[in-house]
């Protein structure tokens, strides 16, 4: 039998049901033989469900209408338990478009966290693939292991999780795309690089601009990869009933951003920019790595003992483009930086 990694057929004691009442609102239940949900309408009791198809009405003692469905992937990666902050499905979804994630994929994942992007690779590698997942605190492991049990029902045939630092546990097999959801995906980018094949794609998702700063110069200065495309993706939801049309009330707010580059074959650089960086981004304020692919001058890193000396045209940007005084006034008028990054506390103004 093909390995499908969903739930089907009759609802059985021990999977997850989501009840949706008459007003939208949620609960999540483990269903167990004999037991009993109290609802301030009276008990629902579990036996009413087990054995059952899903998408059935059930009724409390008190009168009060269920609807009983089994969570799908979205749903459960938002009530599942949980110990750290997990990759909502607006992300998730985006990470699995722009890694390019297919089945039979060997994709690289830490941290594990609560295993919501852990299900959704999983999925999308399916059972001929490989997911090697990386987490290193065993306490949130365990949780995932858990979560990921719960959902599939079975273990995935495609799943290995390690319990450890990613640097210092890592194996040496070859790697398609990797994510890296961690608080400083900067440290890994080395050794996920060694192992990452000619076109592989590294995903990294972050919470702050600080972060996403961080990352995207240390792979400039890695020099191994593309120049990484970074997004943050808001999702609207809309309400549409008779004459009222007009957008919902769940907007999501900010989660985090995503940042995404493609592995060079082995000993290529990134070609030289022809694009001058914004003005005063590596300027003497600047501490971080710096990029490869600009020239010394213009605030790269020195060319190393060997390598290639920079080719000095670097055509200036946009003459159009503003001049530091514009610049600095846009940026304290919008609370944006020139280059469009939010202004952080203690940014010069
Ligand atoms: C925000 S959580 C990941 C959430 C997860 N992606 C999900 O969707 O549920 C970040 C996790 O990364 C782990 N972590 C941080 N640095 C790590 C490293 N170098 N190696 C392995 N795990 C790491 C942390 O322990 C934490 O559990």
């Amino acid at each position: 039998m093909t390995f499908a990694g969903v739930r089907r057929g009759p609802l059985q004691a021990g999977e997850r049901v989501t009840l949706t009442d008459t007003k939208g609102r949620r609960k999540s239940l483990v269903l167990r033989d004999g037991a009993v949900w109290h609802t301030t309408n009276g008990a629902v009791s579990h036996d009413d469900l087990i054995g059952g198809p899903e998408g059935v009405v059930v009724r409390s003692v008190g009168g009060m209408e269920w609807l009983a469905f089994r969570p799908i992937l979205n749903e459960f990666m938002v009530s599942m338990p949980r110990e750290a902050a997990v990759i909502y499905p607006k992300d998730a979804a985006q990470i699995l478009m722009w890694t390019d994630i297919y089945p039979g994929a060997r994709v690289l994942e830490a941290g594990v966290g609560s295993g919501a992007l852990t299900l959704a690779l999983l999925r999308a590698v399916g059972p001929e693939g490989r997911l090697m997942s990386y987490e290193r605190r065993p306490e949130f492991a365990e949780v995932a292991a858990r979560n990921v049990d719960a959902f599939l029902g079975t273990e995935h045939p495609s799943w290995t999780l390690t319990v450890g630092d990613l640097v210092e546990s890592i194996t040496d097999d070859p790697i398609d795309r990797a994510i890296l959801d961690m608080l400083a995906p900067w440290e890994c980018v080395d050794v996920v690089a060694e192992r990452m094949v000619p076109g592989g794609i590294l995903c990294c998702y972050v919470a702050t601009t600080t972060q996403l700063g961080r990352v995207a110069d240390t792979l400039r200065a890695h020099g191994g990869f593309t120049e990484p495309v970074m997004t943050e993706t808001t999702v609207r939801d809309w309400h549409a009933e008779g004459l009222a049309i007009r957008p919902g009330h769940a907007t999501s707010s900010h989660t985090g951003f995503l940042l995404t580059s493609k592995r060079l074959a082995p000993g290529q650089v990134a070609p030289m920019r022809k694009r001058r960086p914004a003005p005063g981004a590596y300027g003497a304020d600047y501490v971080g790595p710096r990029p490869r692919n600009i020239p010394e001058r213009l605030g790269g890193a020195p060319a190393a003992h060997g390598e290639a000396q920079q080719p000095p045209a670097v055509e200036h940007e946009r003459q159009e483009g503003p001049c530091h005084d514009d610049e600095r006034a846009l940026r304290s008028a919008s609370g944006r930086h020139a280059d469009g990054h939010a202004a952080q506390p203690g940014d010069q103004p």
